[in-house]
């Protein structure tokens, strides 16, 4: 694997990032260091998709500039991924100068290849899809089934581009790859929407929207959000209608794509299509992950339960994102549905990072002290059978993380805690002290930590943070390749002193927890 090139959808800037953009990022940050472990060269992208009728009512309602808003709201996107440790390589803002050049030249092109066509058309336009419904797809009061608003009737002569003409090469595409759409049970779901598809709308009137980028040549009407958001995946990268860039070269066609379930079909169906006209290669994967509800609730303005992730953070005076970044990856079996509450999220956290594999490195480091002064001797190098469980465990987990298992490797990685821990009990190591056996008690414990080296590793990509701290300890080299990783990584001497012990995650103090601190995003 020479390159992996990975992408979030961007969001919109009409408000401030909540937890469910937090997910999408946190997913897609744990995929891009999941790669760093396999690969030197990942190319990690996520921004925002600023144009289109909602931000231009929105500033308007403020009174200030849609640039202004977009500027404002980007950089609280941007704080945010910064406190949630999620580092990406290119932050894309869809008014980026060299990304508004791009696409107005995509735009062109396929006007001059005759995949876009100008038609006078009415339609039913819900501005919180930002595109135009079907109307055997509304509610039965007529309303949008996914923002519950009536959408505006909207005659209007636009471009559209000819997607019905893409239609069977998407079909047999998605045929025969059926690691296309992940997970798979989505495919289908896809094939079905691709039956009656129909030429889409792809420019508004500039009369009714001004915040857009303007059609080369046809200054009255400007280029519809999905061309101008979906394009930002190869215009990130410099592509060029005439010159691609080198670096376009290096990293297209994309690895995967991580989207919600609800924009599956942009991704699938209108995105392939639109790569097709301009005779680019398709992505390898699309990703759909569920949504995340709150307490069993879908997350609204209206109902007050939108969650700032940044607000979780401080309202459990947490200074290291790593439980979040561990209970929002561990949410949901791929591809479904998830929740955060706040009392699962204590829970879980303080069962598996703290109770379990924090505390187990630090009792283990712990006896070492104890009855060794910290020494790892020559003769506490011994085989065991949970090494050959570690190793298992590393391939069980890259091959998870092949098919977006996010949540399934983590299980994994808790497994092999569990069985290192009941390994602990069975040996009882402290009383092989007691009976001064103490050539089998260093074993047992330099097997421990052999076995914390491969879980600090493992569990990089989820806590970062905590990873660092572990490896810290045990003299790791945590930018050691998943292909490379041994159970040998324990150096003989002296490992430890007791003033370096550290637990390495504190529990979640259920005290701190303030509600009315995280209802803010
Ligand atoms: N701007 C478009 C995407 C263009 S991609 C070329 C958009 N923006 S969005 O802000 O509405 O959503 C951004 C991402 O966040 C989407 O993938 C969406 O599915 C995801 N989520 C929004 N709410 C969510 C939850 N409650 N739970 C999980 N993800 C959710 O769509």
């Amino acid at each position: 694997m020479d390159k992996y090139y990975l992408t979030t959808a961007i969001d919109y800037v009409n408000g401030a990032p909540h937890i469910g953009h937090a997910y999408e990022k946190i997913l897609t940050d744990i995929i891009a260091k999941h790669y760093t472990q396999r690969c030197d060269d990942v190319f990690f992208l996520t921004g925002t998709d600023e144009h289109g009728i909602k931000i231009q009512k929105t500033a308007a309602a403020k009174g200030i500039s849609p640039k202004e808003l977009c500027d404002e709201n980007a950089q609280k996107f941007k704080d945010a991924w910064k406190a949630l440790d999620i580092d990406y390589t290119r932050f894309i803002r869809t008014t980026d100068e060299d990304h508004e050049a791009i696409v107005q030249k995509i735009f062109k092109k396929l006007v001059e290849k005759g995949d876009i066509y100008k038609h006078s058309y009415e339609g039913l336009y819900c501005s919180g899809c930002e595109c135009f419904l079907n109307p055997k797809d509304l509610t039965e009061d007529g309303l949008c089934p996914d923002h519950l608003k009536k959408p505006e009737v909207v005659k209007e002569e636009n471009y559209f581009f000819k997607l019905s003409k893409y239609k069977d090469a998407i079909i047999k595409h998605i045929k025969a790859h059926p690691d296309f759409i992940v997970p798979q049970f989505r495919a289908n779901e896809v094939l079905n929407q691709l039956e009656d598809i129909q030429d889409i709308s792809v420019s508004r009137a500039k009369s009714n929207v001004q915040w857009g980028i303007d059609v080369l040549d046809d200054p009255e009407q400007s280029i519809y959000v999905w061309i101008d958001a979906l394009s930002n995946y190869i215009t990130a990268l410099g592509y060029d209608t005439e010159n691609p860039s080198d670096m376009f070269k290096k990293y297209w066609p994309v690895d995967v794509h991580v989207v919600g379930k609800d924009i599956l079909k942009f991704h699938s169906i209108y995105w392939p299509a639109i790569l097709l006209a301009l005779d680019l290669p398709l992505p390898k994967h699309i990703f759909a992950h569920g949504w995340i509800t709150i307490d069993e609730t879908k997350m609204s303005k209206s109902l007050g339960n939108v969650i700032s992730p940044t607000g979780v953070l401080e309202s459990f005076n947490l200074t290291i994102p790593d439980p979040l970044r561990y209970y929002m990856a561990t949410s949901a079996p791929c591809g479904r549905d998830g929740n955060y509450s706040d009392d699962d999220f204590k829970e879980k956290v303080n069962a598996h990072l703290a109770n379990s594999m924090g505390n187990l490195l630090n009792r283990t480091l712990s006896m070492l002290v104890k009855y060794f002064d910290g020494e790892v001797k020559e003769e506490f190098k011994a085989d065991s059978d949970l090494y050959k469980l570690a190793l298992d465990t590393v391939k069980k987990v890259k091959t998870h993380f092949d098919f977006f298992e996010i949540s399934e490797a983590a299980q994994e990685i808790v497994q092999l805690v569990d069985v290192t821990n009941k390994y602990v009990t069975d040996n009882a190591p402290w009383t092989l002290a007691k009976e001064e056996k103490m050539t089998e008690c260093g074993q047992v414990l330099t097997t421990v930590l052999e076995i914390m080296c491969v879980v600090s590793a493992l569990i990089y990509p989820y806590c970062p943070n905590i990873a660092k701290e572990m490896a810290r300890q045990l003299s790791f080299d945590l930018n050691t390749k998943l292909d490379d990783l041994t159970c040998n990584n324990i150096k003989t001497g002296k490992l430890i002193t007791k003033e370096e012990i550290k637990p390495v995650f504190l529990r979640v103090d259920s005290e701190l927890a303030d509600k009315s601190q995280k209802v803010k995003a």
